[in-house]
């Protein structure tokens, strides 16, 4: 099994910590390891062989400093531009059964992680990829539901069918629903939130995106056909993947290969593993320790700054360098760097990413 890391991410949605410069998957995020290293780590026990990194270009150091840190040895994919995730498992896809065909075995798993994700129980996380594999190796897409908790529009949405051994035929893939639609997916009691992690063979991969995106996946072919080899970094041809459409795998293939339920090339296996995106200030704060005001500082950075909380309850306070205080609050994200400061308030942060585009704009 390869896993294949998603790293490509722009991650506005922790800004001011996360930039464009420095986005979420390559931050600690008040653990040990940043989310990257963290998703290395998590491989540890499983039969995989190294990582295939997919990464934007500007990014190749970071990723590489990292995984240095960590002793760890991977192909680093390089995209000149981001289009999304289906070309980017595409790319890796190209490159595993290159490698594949000069070791003559047979076609290789894919295991599609996100770099970004926090998953509190690993061995739970092991338990529903190893469920997966037997499927997977007979051609189908593995996914992992999450039980969904509340009616989010950010996510995917997978129906849960006929059971065998653990594992559901997925008789309907949505991403990203409505609001009302997706209460209605609560209310129905089948459906699983789709993680954002996969377990695929490479040849069925670029077979069915072949059959469903056919301009895709010739880009991606015409930008694997002459790649070089860099150190650990596999730079693509940057011509051919600048004309590549621009979609996600969920878009792309999960929901046309579940379109006729009764011919789903598509299984999940559940997982509750305290798994998490952190798509906000606020869903960091969930997962978050928290002491027994229901706050929680975070250290970010090389810095030292320290808090300083009277009569504050159930915040976010983020420090850099400064003394942070507060007084007579609740209910807030505070996160200072070096040159910018969020005060916002914890049900409002998904707002962020407006805060984000004024200052692209005024650029
Ligand atoms: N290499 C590369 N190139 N990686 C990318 C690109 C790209 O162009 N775009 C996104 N990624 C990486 C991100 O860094 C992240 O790790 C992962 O792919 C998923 O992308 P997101 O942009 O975070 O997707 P999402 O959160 O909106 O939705 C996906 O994840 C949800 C769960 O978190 C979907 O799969 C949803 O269905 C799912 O529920
Ligand atoms: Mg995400």
């Amino acid at each position: 099994m390869i896993p294949v890391i998603m790293a490509g991410g722009s991650g506005t949605r922790l800004w001011p910590l996360s930039r464009t410069a420095f986005p979420k998957q390559f931050l600690s995020l008040g653990y040990d390891e940043t989310m990257l290293q963290q998703t290395v780590s998590r491989l540890e026990g499983l039969n995989t062989t190294d990582p295939i990194i997919i990464t934007n270009e500007n990014h190749r150091f970071l990723v590489a400093e990292q995984l240095r840190q960590m002793g760890q040895n991977a192909s680093i994919l390089l995209e000149p531009v981001g289009r999304n995730t289906a070309p980017a498992i595409a790319l890796a896809a190209f490159q595993a059964l290159g490698d594949s065909k000069t070791n003559q075995g047979e076609a290789p798993i894919l295991l599609i992680l996100a770099a970004d994700h926090v998953i509190k129980d690993t061995a739970a996380f092991q338990a529903a990829v190893n469920k997966l594999e037997p499927a997977v190796r007979d051609g189908k897409f593995g996914t992992l539901g999450i039980v969904p908790t509340e009616p989010a529009t950010g996510y995917g949405y997978i129906k849960a069918g006929a059971e065998t051994s653990g594992l559901f035929t997925v008789e309907q893939f949505v991403e990203k629903p409505d609001a009302e639609t997706a209460q209605s997916y609560l209310d129905a009691q089948c459906y699983y939130w789709n993680s954002g992690m996969f377990m695929i063979r490479a040849d069925r991969y670029l077979e069915e995106l072949k059959r469903h995106q056919p301009a895709m996946y010739a880009a991606c072919e015409a930008a694997m056909a002459s790649t070089e080899q860099d150190y650990d970094f596999v730079r693509i041809d940057k011509e051919a993947f600048i004309a590549c459409p621009d979609d996600s795998i969920d878009y792309a293939l999960m929901e046309p290969l579940t379109a006729d339920p009764a011919n789903s090339q598509v299984v999940v296996a559940p997982l509750d593993a305290g798994w998490s995106d952190v798509g906000s200030w606020s869903a960091l704060w969930d997962i978050a320790d928290k002491c027994e005001d229901g706050n929680s500082v975070l250290h970010a950075g090389k810095g030292e700054g320290e808090t300083i909380l009277k009569d504050t309850r159930n915040s976010l306070i983020s420090t850099s360098d400064r003394l942070v205080s507060t007084l007579g609050v609740d209910d807030l994200v505070i996160v200072d760097t070096k040159d910018a400061l969020l005060v916002a308030h914890r049900d409002k942060v998904q707002d962020v990413k407006k805060i984000v585009a004024q200052i692209k704009e005024q650029g």
